[in-house]
């Protein structure tokens, strides 16, 4: 082997997570090397399938003295990181709880309740109210489509559909329009309908809505209470995101 090839394998080094020192290997994100060494950090628009689109915040960690987040960080030599903290999760809840007012999610009526990375998480996180006031917006529910069905009132924006539609499928059906509260999922049409594209329930991205804003048709609380993923395993038991949903 020439020294050229040698050179090239990438590094293990040491960081520390809460404490616990943990091996990563040279360009890993926080987050995959927490998640290589089963250390659950809070996230929601990551997917490891996908490049880190880095706009939840929910996976926030302190590196080192600084905030910063784990999904889109590369870990450095001996880090020291912290997660699981009173004051993080107290962050992680406050944002959990913001996406819960400037949607309508109404979780006990949800098709995907008990399926949701959302609702999971903000149990997890120990979320007993939306302490904000709801802002109730005016979102559209998109029928158009003979398969499937888009309820605009529960997307949190993580862009996995718009990923995926464009990195997987090849179709580029999703995009996201405007900015902060006025954010909203658009679909590559004329009319903006999902009904008028050639969106098929076998895509990729008809499959990774990690809560119920792209749903199939026909087959609502499939799962029965008891056999939902969140009955079944715990959020931090699970490997980092990249299941599909
Ligand atoms: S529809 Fe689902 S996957 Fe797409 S941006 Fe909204 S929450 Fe994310
Ligand atoms: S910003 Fe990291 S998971 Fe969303």
């Amino acid at each position: 082997m020439s020294t050229s090839n040698i050179t090239n394998i990438p590094s293990t080094q040491n960081c520390y997570i809460d404490g616990k020192e943990i091996k990563y290997t040279e360009g890993q994100t926080i987050l995959e090397a927490a998640s290589q060494a089963d250390i659950y950090i809070p996230h929601l628009c990551y997917n490891k399938k996908f490049k880190p689109h880095g706009s939840c915040r929910v996976c926030i960690v302190n590196i080192n003295g600084h905030s910063s987040c784990a999904c889109t960080t590369p870990v450095t030599p001996n880090a020291k990181i912290e997660s699981d903290t009173v004051e993080l999760n107290h962050d992680r809840r406050v944002l959990v709880q913001m996406l819960f007012t400037e949607g309508n999610h109404f979780c006990p009526s949800c098709e995907k309740s008990g399926d949701c990375l959302l609702q999971t998480t903000a149990y997890e996180l120990g979320m007993v109210s939306p302490h904000f006031s709801p802002n109730f917006p005016i979102r559209e529910v998109d029928a158009s489509h003979v398969d499937m069905l888009i309820d605009h009132n529960r997307c949190i924006f993580c862009s996995l559909c718009v990923r995926a539609s464009r990195e997987i499928d090849c179709k580029n059906i999703f995009g996201l329009a405007q900015r902060g509260a006025k954010t909203t999922l658009s679909v590559n049409s004329p009319s903006g309908r999902l009904g008028d594209t050639d969106f098929s329930s076998s895509d990729y991205a008809a499959n990774i809505c990690p809560v119920g804003a792209i749903l199939h048709k026909g087959t609502g609380f499939k799962n029965p209470i008891g056999q939902r993923s969140s009955d079944i395993t715990p959020l931090k038991t699970h490997s980092t995101s990249g299941e599909d949903a």
